[in-house]
């Protein structure tokens, strides 16, 4: 680690979750399990992954602890808020992703971890009903009590640092409004004058955590930090931003698949994703107006990889449909199918069908970990605003869409991104060398 320039990793490490649900506590839970030696962090990148530094003779290839300094999970420290009040154990047991054996040896510590009140309107979430929620006369109070709720946990847990990370239920759609979200005066005046239509709850939690200087992560499809107000406070603030929703099982699959048609030159006339789920988060789902918000984050994968108009032969029609049902039966084990119409020589058609049973929290899991990490080191290493090497984890990558600015979603696109990145803080060239 003798090249980098980034500012070590001292201190404990505060990782506040917006919500306490089956994704949260699957990862706080592996999290406080490995660092017992009692299970492994399967999926992480940041843990596991190993990249290539320097070149011909002087090449290398290094975990991203031994090229930038990453912190270390002995010094994280959970914080969670919650619309309900289960500890963290009541919540990963009621979550059902996790056996008793994976769960019990760290009881007390999840215990000790008890949800904040929630900055929560119950229009955003109607399939919701719990009651430990703040009391808020506006949309600015919101603000001041997560900032309070942030500044206490800090001091409480002697934290240098904290990284705020939404893993809470999917809102409804919020599309950007020119009038509202443009500049930062125009969203602080909106939480000023309490429009709640226009400020949905996790635009109070992303601007709390990034005046108090922390880096801020969207993981569901809301649209929260991907708003040019907040592009400006996260520059303000010099603090990283990531979002949104984390590529878990089937845009990971699809982000990974589409360069196989693209790079073959194949025709696609359709791709039909359906997906059957049955946890809290496909209960929200079921709502049409937070449905909305997800399609929206799922549907734009295919497009910026299978561009019409640069193959309109190939990609100028696909029927893209992308459909979520909840199911009960199957819980947080999510099934997904994958029907894939293309076309090849003199346009004959065939089918490829992909059956994906995963398991989302335990996909999602290691996403937040890297995510929170990645974050913490970006934010020492002085990288501020839209955090693109971290599109790898994201499914619907921001980027600047007022200046036209095309998101990267093709997967291995999205790695050397990410191996970049690490390069450069590192202090080592960036490149695209083959490995
Ligand atoms: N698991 C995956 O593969 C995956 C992939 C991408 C995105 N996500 C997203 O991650 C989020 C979490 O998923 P999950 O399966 O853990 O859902 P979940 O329903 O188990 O947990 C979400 C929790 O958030 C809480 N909550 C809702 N609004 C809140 C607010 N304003 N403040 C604080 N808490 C609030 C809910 O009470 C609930 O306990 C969802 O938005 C989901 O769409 C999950």
């Amino acid at each position: 680690m003798e090249n980098t320039n980034v500012k070590p990793a001292k201190g404990k490490l505060g990782i506040m979750v917006v919500g306490c649900g089956a994704v949260a506590t699957t990862f706080m839970t592996g999290v406080l399990m490995t660092r017992k030696g009692l299970t492994k962090p399967i999926g992480s990148m940041t843990q596991y992954d190993k990249i290539r530094v320097g070149r011909g003779s002087d090449k290398k290839y290094l975990h991203y602890k031994d090229i930038v300094p990453l912190a270390d999970l002995k010094d994280i420290v959970f914080g969670t808020w919650d619309v309900y009040p289960q500890n963290a154990y009541q919540a990963t047991v009621y979550a059902e992703v996790l056996k008793a054996k994976d769960i019990e040896p760290v009881r007390e510590e999840l215990e000790s971890i008890k949800p904040l009140k929630a900055a929560f309107d119950k229009n955003y979430a109607k399939r919701l009903d719990g009651d430990n929620v703040k009391q808020c006369k506006t949309r600015w109070d919101m603000v001041e009590q997560l900032r309070e709720d942030i500044r206490q946990f800090k001091e409480t847990h002697g934290c240098e640092r904290v990284v705020v990370i939404w893993a809470a239920s999917t809102e409804i759609y919020v599309p950007y409004d020119e009038r509202h979200h443009k500049t930062l005066a125009m969203l602080e005046a909106a939480m000023q004058v309490d429009d709640r239509e226009h400020i949905a709850p996790s635009m109070c939690y992303a601007y709390a955590a990034l005046k108090e200087g922390c880096p801020f992560i969207m993981g569901a499809p809301n649209t929260t930090v991907d708003i040019p107000a907040m592009w400006e406070l996260a520059e303000k603030t010099r603090m990283p931003i990531a979002g949104k929703d984390f590529k878990t099982g089937q845009t990971l699959v699809k982000s990974g698949f589409a360069p196989i048609i693209k790079t073959r030159n194949l025709g696609l006339a359709g791709w039909f994703s359906t997906n059957i789920l049955g946890n809290r988060d496909g209960l929200v789902l079921d709502e049409p107006a937070n449905f909305h918000t997800k399609e929206v984050s799922k549907l734009s994968t295919l497009e910026t990889i299978c561009k019409a108009d640069d193959q309109p032969d190939l990609y100028g029609d696909i029927y893209h449909k992308v459909r979520i049902n909840y199911y009960p039966p199957r819980n947080d084990n999510k099934e997904g199918w994958d029907n894939i119409d293309i076309f090849g020589w003199m346009g004959y058609p065939m089918q490829i069908k992909i059956n994906f049973l995963c398991r989302d929290s335990i996909l999602a899991a290691p996403l937040l970990l890297d995510l929170s990490l990645l974050s913490d080191l970006a934010a020492r290493a002085g990288r501020y605003g839209i955090q693109r090497f971290l599109s790898f984890f994201l499914k619907s990558p921001m980027h600047d869409y007022t200046r036209e600015e095309e998101p990267v979603n093709n997967l291995f696109e999205q790695y050397t991104m990410l191996k970049n990145a690490i390069r450069e803080m590192g202090g080592y060239e960036a490149d695209e060398e083959i490995d």
